[in-house]
Protein backbone atom coordinates (compact mmCIF):
# COMPACT_ATOMS: atom_id res chain seq x y z
CA UNK A 1 0.00 0.00 0.00
CA UNK A 2 1.25 3.71 -0.64
CA UNK A 3 2.58 5.75 1.67
CA UNK A 4 0.26 9.38 1.69
CA UNK A 5 1.97 12.41 1.80
CA UNK A 6 0.19 15.99 3.19
CA UNK A 7 1.96 18.97 3.05
CA UNK A 8 0.84 21.51 6.38
CA UNK A 9 1.49 24.78 4.88
CA UNK A 10 1.98 26.24 7.79
CA UNK A 11 2.99 29.99 7.31
CA UNK A 12 5.59 29.73 10.05
CA UNK A 13 7.61 26.43 8.05
CA UNK A 14 5.44 23.95 6.11
CA UNK A 15 6.32 20.12 6.32
CA UNK A 16 5.34 16.67 5.35
CA UNK A 17 2.90 14.55 6.75
CA UNK A 18 3.58 11.03 5.77
CA UNK A 19 0.71 8.25 6.40
CA UNK A 20 0.87 4.94 5.39
CA UNK A 21 1.69 1.21 7.21
CA UNK A 22 5.47 0.02 8.02
CA UNK A 23 7.06 3.81 8.03
CA UNK A 24 8.40 2.72 11.14
CA UNK A 25 10.82 0.18 9.92
CA UNK A 26 11.73 2.36 6.47
CA UNK A 27 15.57 3.65 7.79
CA UNK A 28 14.49 6.59 5.56
CA UNK A 29 12.59 8.18 7.90
CA UNK A 30 15.30 9.43 9.86
CA UNK A 31 17.99 9.62 7.08
CA UNK A 32 15.80 12.18 5.84
CA UNK A 33 14.58 14.13 8.55
CA UNK A 34 16.66 13.77 11.06
CA UNK A 35 19.76 16.07 10.87
CA UNK A 36 23.59 15.40 11.75
CA UNK A 37 23.28 16.72 16.11
CA UNK A 38 22.33 13.98 18.57
CA UNK A 39 19.09 12.60 19.03
CA UNK A 40 16.67 12.21 21.96
CA UNK A 41 13.63 9.83 21.53
CA UNK A 42 10.96 10.27 24.15
CA UNK A 43 7.96 8.11 24.51
CA UNK A 44 5.77 6.53 27.37
CA UNK A 45 6.20 3.14 29.18
CA UNK A 46 3.34 1.38 26.97
CA UNK A 47 4.11 2.48 23.93
CA UNK A 48 8.49 1.90 24.80
CA UNK A 49 7.70 -1.80 24.96
CA UNK A 50 6.03 -1.84 21.88
CA UNK A 51 7.99 0.11 19.76
CA UNK A 52 10.65 1.63 21.07
CA UNK A 53 13.53 -0.97 19.86
CA UNK A 54 11.90 -0.30 16.01
CA UNK A 55 12.86 3.03 16.37
CA UNK A 56 16.13 2.67 17.48
CA UNK A 57 17.06 0.15 15.47
CA UNK A 58 16.52 2.72 12.61
CA UNK A 59 18.75 4.97 14.08
CA UNK A 60 21.23 2.73 13.58
CA UNK A 61 25.10 3.46 14.45
CA UNK A 62 24.28 7.28 14.86
CA UNK A 63 22.76 6.66 18.14
CA UNK A 64 19.36 7.26 19.45
CA UNK A 65 18.88 8.51 23.35
CA UNK A 66 15.60 7.93 24.99
CA UNK A 67 13.50 8.95 27.60
CA UNK A 68 10.24 6.93 28.81
CA UNK A 69 7.85 8.70 30.06
CA UNK A 70 4.49 7.46 32.06
CA UNK A 71 1.29 7.46 29.93
CA UNK A 72 -1.64 9.34 29.67
CA UNK A 73 -2.13 12.93 30.82
CA UNK A 74 0.54 12.05 33.79
CA UNK A 75 3.18 13.08 31.12
CA UNK A 76 1.99 16.37 30.61
CA UNK A 77 3.09 17.46 33.98
CA UNK A 78 5.85 20.42 34.21
CA UNK A 79 8.44 17.70 36.01
CA UNK A 80 8.26 15.68 33.01
CA UNK A 81 8.85 18.75 30.62
CA UNK A 82 11.99 19.54 32.66
CA UNK A 83 13.27 16.28 32.83
CA UNK A 84 13.32 16.44 28.98
CA UNK A 85 15.15 19.74 28.97
CA UNK A 86 17.44 18.19 31.86
CA UNK A 87 18.34 14.92 30.15
CA UNK A 88 18.68 16.87 26.67
CA UNK A 89 21.30 19.13 28.82
CA UNK A 90 23.27 16.90 30.07
CA UNK A 91 23.71 14.26 26.53
CA UNK A 92 24.75 18.42 25.64
CA UNK A 93 22.76 18.32 22.67
CA UNK A 94 22.99 21.49 20.27
CA UNK A 95 20.82 23.75 18.26
CA UNK A 96 21.29 20.61 15.47
CA UNK A 97 19.79 18.13 17.73
CA UNK A 98 16.61 16.34 16.95
CA UNK A 99 13.58 15.46 19.69
CA UNK A 100 11.51 12.48 18.35
CA UNK A 101 8.13 11.66 19.97
CA UNK A 102 7.33 8.16 20.02
CA UNK A 103 3.13 8.00 21.31
CA UNK A 104 -0.03 9.37 21.79
CA UNK A 105 -1.07 13.26 22.29
CA UNK A 106 0.26 13.50 25.84
CA UNK A 107 3.50 12.64 24.91
CA UNK A 108 3.58 14.78 21.71
CA UNK A 109 2.24 17.70 23.33
CA UNK A 110 4.63 17.99 26.47
CA UNK A 111 8.25 16.53 23.89
CA UNK A 112 7.00 19.26 21.41
CA UNK A 113 7.02 21.96 24.25
CA UNK A 114 10.63 21.22 25.33
CA UNK A 115 11.28 21.32 21.36
CA UNK A 116 9.84 24.68 21.86
CA UNK A 117 12.05 25.63 24.70
CA UNK A 118 15.21 24.13 24.41
CA UNK A 119 17.87 26.73 22.99
CA UNK A 120 14.26 28.28 22.62
CA UNK A 121 13.26 25.76 19.62
CA UNK A 122 14.88 22.75 17.89
CA UNK A 123 14.16 19.79 15.69
CA UNK A 124 11.13 18.14 16.28
CA UNK A 125 9.90 14.97 14.63
CA UNK A 126 6.44 13.39 15.62
CA UNK A 127 5.96 9.82 15.42
CA UNK A 128 2.06 9.41 16.45
CA UNK A 129 0.95 6.19 17.96
CA UNK A 130 -2.78 7.09 18.45
CA UNK A 131 -5.63 7.58 16.25
CA UNK A 132 -6.19 10.95 17.91
CA UNK A 133 -2.33 11.68 17.86
CA UNK A 134 -2.34 11.15 13.96
CA UNK A 135 -5.34 12.99 12.67
CA UNK A 136 -5.47 15.68 15.02
CA UNK A 137 -2.85 16.41 17.99
CA UNK A 138 0.43 15.88 15.97
CA UNK A 139 -0.95 18.60 12.87
CA UNK A 140 -0.08 22.21 13.82
CA UNK A 141 2.38 22.86 16.16
CA UNK A 142 0.14 22.87 19.70
CA UNK A 143 2.65 22.28 22.29
CA UNK A 144 1.67 22.28 25.90
CA UNK A 145 1.63 21.05 29.22
CA UNK A 146 -1.49 20.89 31.64
CA UNK A 147 -0.68 23.15 35.24
CA UNK A 148 -2.91 23.18 38.66
CA UNK A 149 -4.96 26.60 36.96
CA UNK A 150 -5.63 24.43 33.90
CA UNK A 151 -5.27 21.92 31.05
CA UNK A 152 -3.01 23.14 28.55
CA UNK A 153 -2.83 26.20 30.16
CA UNK A 154 1.26 26.82 29.72
CA UNK A 155 2.25 25.69 25.90
CA UNK A 156 3.97 27.95 22.83
CA UNK A 157 3.05 26.75 19.11
CA UNK A 158 6.05 24.95 17.53
CA UNK A 159 5.61 23.28 14.33
CA UNK A 160 7.46 19.93 13.96
CA UNK A 161 9.64 19.14 10.48
CA UNK A 162 7.45 16.18 9.93
CA UNK A 163 4.59 13.86 10.80
CA UNK A 164 5.19 10.27 10.29
CA UNK A 165 2.01 8.82 10.69
CA UNK A 166 2.21 4.75 10.30
CA UNK A 167 -0.78 3.07 10.45
CA UNK A 168 0.00 0.09 11.03
CA UNK A 169 0.62 0.90 14.90
CA UNK A 170 -3.09 1.47 15.36
CA UNK A 171 -3.46 -2.03 15.51
CA UNK A 172 -2.14 -2.19 19.48
CA UNK A 173 -4.97 0.43 20.58
CA UNK A 174 -7.33 -0.52 22.69
CA UNK A 175 -10.58 -0.53 21.17
CA UNK A 176 -11.65 2.41 23.92
CA UNK A 177 -9.20 4.70 22.20
CA UNK A 178 -9.42 3.88 18.77
CA UNK A 179 -12.76 4.94 19.08
CA UNK A 180 -12.03 8.40 20.78
CA UNK A 181 -9.98 8.91 17.83
CA UNK A 182 -12.70 8.40 15.43
CA UNK A 183 -15.15 10.97 16.80
CA UNK A 184 -12.33 13.24 16.15
CA UNK A 185 -12.17 11.74 12.57
CA UNK A 186 -15.93 12.53 12.25
CA UNK A 187 -15.57 16.16 13.68
CA UNK A 188 -13.37 16.72 10.52
CA UNK A 189 -16.58 15.80 7.93
CA UNK A 190 -19.18 17.89 10.46
CA UNK A 191 -16.92 20.76 10.62
CA UNK A 192 -15.78 20.40 6.41
CA UNK A 193 -16.72 17.93 4.48
CA UNK A 194 -20.13 16.62 4.16
CA UNK A 195 -19.33 13.46 1.62
CA UNK A 196 -16.69 12.50 4.79
CA UNK A 197 -19.14 11.89 6.74
CA UNK A 198 -21.24 9.93 3.87
CA UNK A 199 -17.81 8.07 3.37
CA UNK A 200 -17.40 7.44 7.20
CA UNK A 201 -21.46 6.35 7.28
CA UNK A 202 -20.57 3.05 4.85
CA UNK A 203 -16.70 2.50 6.41
CA UNK A 204 -17.77 3.03 9.88
CA UNK A 205 -17.80 -1.19 10.17
CA UNK A 206 -14.44 -1.22 8.52
CA UNK A 207 -12.61 1.36 10.63
CA UNK A 208 -14.00 -0.46 13.69
CA UNK A 209 -12.25 -3.87 12.46
CA UNK A 210 -8.99 -1.50 11.75
CA UNK A 211 -9.30 -2.33 8.35
CA UNK A 212 -5.43 -1.26 6.90
CA UNK A 213 -6.78 0.61 3.88
CA UNK A 214 -9.91 2.77 5.45
CA UNK A 215 -7.81 3.73 8.03
CA UNK A 216 -5.00 5.68 5.64
CA UNK A 217 -7.93 7.57 4.13
CA UNK A 218 -9.56 7.98 7.35
CA UNK A 219 -6.04 9.90 8.35
CA UNK A 220 -5.23 11.17 5.33
CA UNK A 221 -8.74 13.09 4.82
CA UNK A 222 -8.69 14.46 8.53
CA UNK A 223 -4.89 15.46 8.18
CA UNK A 224 -5.61 17.39 4.65
CA UNK A 225 -8.71 19.25 6.10
CA UNK A 226 -6.24 20.03 9.40
CA UNK A 227 -3.01 20.81 7.31
CA UNK A 228 -5.48 23.24 5.27
CA UNK A 229 -7.73 25.28 8.40
CA UNK A 230 -3.62 25.24 9.96
CA UNK A 231 -2.44 27.10 6.66
CA UNK A 232 -4.85 29.29 7.01
CA UNK A 233 -4.77 30.30 10.61
CA UNK A 234 -1.30 28.82 11.78
CA UNK A 235 -1.79 30.68 15.25
CA UNK A 236 -5.64 30.24 16.00
CA UNK A 237 -5.71 34.18 15.80
CA UNK A 238 -8.79 34.82 13.64
CA UNK A 239 -11.54 32.40 14.33
CA UNK A 240 -10.62 29.99 11.66
CA UNK A 241 -8.35 27.46 13.01
CA UNK A 242 -11.28 27.49 16.13
CA UNK A 243 -13.56 25.17 14.05
CA UNK A 244 -11.21 22.42 15.35
CA UNK A 245 -12.92 22.56 18.70
CA UNK A 246 -16.30 21.60 17.68
CA UNK A 247 -17.83 19.63 20.21
CA UNK A 248 -14.96 20.86 22.35
CA UNK A 249 -16.37 23.23 25.09
CA UNK A 250 -19.31 21.02 25.90
CA UNK A 251 -16.46 18.09 25.87
CA UNK A 252 -14.10 19.84 28.42
CA UNK A 253 -16.86 20.37 30.58
CA UNK A 254 -17.57 16.85 30.53
CA UNK A 255 -14.10 15.99 31.30
CA UNK A 256 -14.08 18.39 34.00
CA UNK A 257 -17.81 17.71 35.72
CA UNK A 258 -17.09 14.11 35.71
CA UNK A 259 -13.89 14.24 36.66
CA UNK A 260 -10.45 13.80 34.56
CA UNK A 261 -9.51 10.39 33.37
CA UNK A 262 -13.41 9.34 33.67
CA UNK A 263 -14.16 10.16 30.26
CA UNK A 264 -11.40 10.27 27.35
CA UNK A 265 -11.35 13.45 25.17
CA UNK A 266 -12.54 11.93 22.06
CA UNK A 267 -15.59 10.41 23.66
CA UNK A 268 -16.72 14.05 25.50
CA UNK A 269 -16.11 15.57 22.27
CA UNK A 270 -18.19 12.90 20.60
CA UNK A 271 -21.02 13.83 23.23
CA UNK A 272 -20.42 17.17 23.25
CA UNK A 273 -20.71 17.50 19.16
CA UNK A 274 -24.01 16.13 19.36
CA UNK A 275 -25.39 18.75 22.32
CA UNK A 276 -23.81 21.66 19.36
CA UNK A 277 -25.83 20.27 17.05
CA UNK A 278 -28.68 20.52 19.44
CA UNK A 279 -28.47 23.76 19.59
CA UNK A 280 -27.76 24.73 16.46
CA UNK A 281 -31.13 22.78 15.69
CA UNK A 282 -32.55 24.83 18.18
CA UNK A 283 -31.17 28.03 16.43
CA UNK A 284 -32.20 26.94 13.12
CA UNK A 285 -28.72 26.46 11.59
CA UNK A 286 -29.23 22.81 11.30
CA UNK A 287 -32.18 20.53 10.35
CA UNK A 288 -33.20 17.95 12.75
CA UNK A 289 -32.33 15.32 10.30
CA UNK A 290 -28.78 16.37 10.31
CA UNK A 291 -28.38 16.30 13.51
CA UNK A 292 -29.97 12.77 13.26
CA UNK A 293 -27.61 11.64 10.93
CA UNK A 294 -24.78 12.92 13.15
CA UNK A 295 -25.85 11.15 16.50
CA UNK A 296 -26.38 7.44 14.61
CA UNK A 297 -22.91 7.76 13.27
CA UNK A 298 -21.45 8.18 16.55
CA UNK A 299 -23.28 5.73 18.36
CA UNK A 300 -22.86 3.56 15.67
CA UNK A 301 -18.96 3.92 16.07
CA UNK A 302 -19.48 3.01 20.13
CA UNK A 303 -19.66 6.40 21.05
CA UNK A 304 -22.05 8.43 23.51
CA UNK A 305 -24.05 10.83 22.40
CA UNK A 306 -24.85 12.71 25.45
CA UNK A 307 -23.23 13.93 29.01
CA UNK A 308 -25.25 11.07 30.88
CA UNK A 309 -26.51 12.37 33.91
CA UNK A 310 -23.48 15.28 34.67
CA UNK A 311 -25.49 18.00 36.20
CA UNK A 312 -26.46 20.99 33.98
CA UNK A 313 -25.02 23.98 36.27
CA UNK A 314 -21.75 22.12 36.94
CA UNK A 315 -21.71 21.44 33.25
CA UNK A 316 -22.43 25.34 32.61
CA UNK A 317 -19.92 26.81 35.09
CA UNK A 318 -17.29 24.84 33.43
CA UNK A 319 -18.24 26.21 29.85
CA UNK A 320 -18.08 29.60 31.60
CA UNK A 321 -14.38 29.38 31.73
CA UNK A 322 -13.61 28.31 28.56
CA UNK A 323 -10.41 29.67 26.52
CA UNK A 324 -13.04 30.70 23.52
CA UNK A 325 -15.24 33.30 25.41
CA UNK A 326 -14.82 36.63 25.10
CA UNK A 327 -16.33 39.49 27.18
CA UNK A 328 -17.64 36.98 29.46
CA UNK A 329 -19.98 35.45 26.98
CA UNK A 330 -19.86 31.63 25.78
CA UNK A 331 -18.60 31.00 22.23
CA UNK A 332 -19.25 28.16 20.93
CA UNK A 333 -18.48 26.45 17.06
CA UNK A 334 -21.63 25.52 16.05
CA UNK A 335 -22.52 23.77 12.53
CA UNK A 336 -24.75 25.59 9.74
CA UNK A 337 -25.21 22.21 8.33
CA UNK A 338 -23.20 19.38 7.32
CA UNK A 339 -20.02 19.81 6.53
CA UNK A 340 -19.49 23.97 7.47
CA UNK A 341 -18.91 25.20 11.51
CA UNK A 342 -18.73 28.73 12.75
CA UNK A 343 -17.28 30.18 16.50
CA UNK A 344 -20.10 32.15 17.61
CA UNK A 345 -21.43 34.14 20.63
CA UNK A 346 -24.61 34.68 19.20
CA UNK A 347 -27.27 32.40 21.05
CA UNK A 348 -29.93 31.91 23.17
CA UNK A 349 -28.61 31.02 26.71
CA UNK A 350 -32.02 29.48 27.45
CA UNK A 351 -31.48 27.21 24.39
CA UNK A 352 -28.27 26.23 26.01
CA UNK A 353 -29.77 25.51 29.12
CA UNK A 354 -31.94 23.17 27.71
CA UNK A 355 -29.42 20.99 25.89
CA UNK A 356 -26.89 21.42 29.27
CA UNK A 357 -30.19 19.52 30.88
CA UNK A 358 -30.85 16.75 28.49
CA UNK A 359 -34.66 18.88 27.83
CA UNK A 360 -33.26 19.20 23.69
CA UNK A 361 -33.34 16.47 21.86
P1 LIG B 1 -2.59 9.47 25.17
O1 LIG B 1 -1.40 10.17 24.67
O2 LIG B 1 -2.85 9.49 26.64
O3 LIG B 1 -2.56 7.97 24.66
C1 LIG B 1 -3.59 7.10 25.07
C2 LIG B 1 -3.04 5.79 25.65
O4 LIG B 1 -2.71 4.92 24.59
C3 LIG B 1 -1.79 5.93 26.49
O5 LIG B 1 -1.88 5.09 27.62
C4 LIG B 1 -0.69 5.46 25.55
O6 LIG B 1 0.42 4.94 26.22
C5 LIG B 1 -1.40 4.39 24.77
N1 LIG B 1 -0.89 4.16 23.43
C6 LIG B 1 -0.43 5.08 22.56
N2 LIG B 1 -0.16 4.51 21.38
C7 LIG B 1 -0.45 3.20 21.51
C8 LIG B 1 -0.40 2.10 20.61
N3 LIG B 1 -0.05 2.24 19.33
N4 LIG B 1 -0.74 0.89 21.08
C9 LIG B 1 -1.15 0.73 22.36
N5 LIG B 1 -1.25 1.73 23.26
C10 LIG B 1 -0.90 2.96 22.81
O7 LIG B 1 -3.94 10.04 24.50
P2 LIG B 1 -4.24 10.71 23.09
O8 LIG B 1 -5.69 10.55 22.93
O9 LIG B 1 -3.33 10.22 22.03
O10 LIG B 1 -3.88 12.26 23.33
C11 LIG B 1 -4.61 13.03 24.24
C12 LIG B 1 -3.86 14.33 24.46
O11 LIG B 1 -3.74 15.02 23.24
C13 LIG B 1 -4.56 15.29 25.44
O12 LIG B 1 -3.64 15.74 26.40
C14 LIG B 1 -5.00 16.45 24.55
O13 LIG B 1 -4.99 17.69 25.23
C15 LIG B 1 -3.94 16.41 23.48
N6 LIG B 1 -4.36 17.04 22.22
C16 LIG B 1 -3.54 17.96 21.68
C17 LIG B 1 -3.86 18.56 20.48
C18 LIG B 1 -2.90 19.53 19.84
O14 LIG B 1 -3.26 20.15 18.84
N7 LIG B 1 -1.69 19.64 20.35
C19 LIG B 1 -5.05 18.22 19.82
C20 LIG B 1 -5.88 17.26 20.38
C21 LIG B 1 -5.53 16.67 21.59
N1 LIG C 1 -6.94 20.59 18.15
C1 LIG C 1 -7.24 21.95 17.87
C2 LIG C 1 -6.18 22.66 17.13
O1 LIG C 1 -5.18 22.08 16.75
O2 LIG C 1 -6.30 23.84 16.92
Amino acid sequence: METERIEVPAPSRAYPVLVGPGLLDRPQILQEWVGDGGILAVTSRTVAGLYLNRLTALAGGRGCESLVLPDGEEAKDIRHWQRILHRMARLELKRDCTLISLGGGCVGDVAGFAAACYHRGVNYLQLPTTLLAQVDSSVGGKTAINTEWGKNLVGAFHQPLAVICDTDVLNTLPDRQLKAGLAEVVKYGAIADEEFLGWLEINGRALLARDPACLRHAVRRSVEIKAAIVGEDEHDSSGRRAVLNFGHSFGHAIEHTAGYGQWLHGEAVAAGMCMAARLAVAEGDLQSREQERLETLLADLGLPVNAGDLDAGALKKAMLSDKKNARGRIRLILPRGLGNARLTGDFSMDALDAVLSGRAS
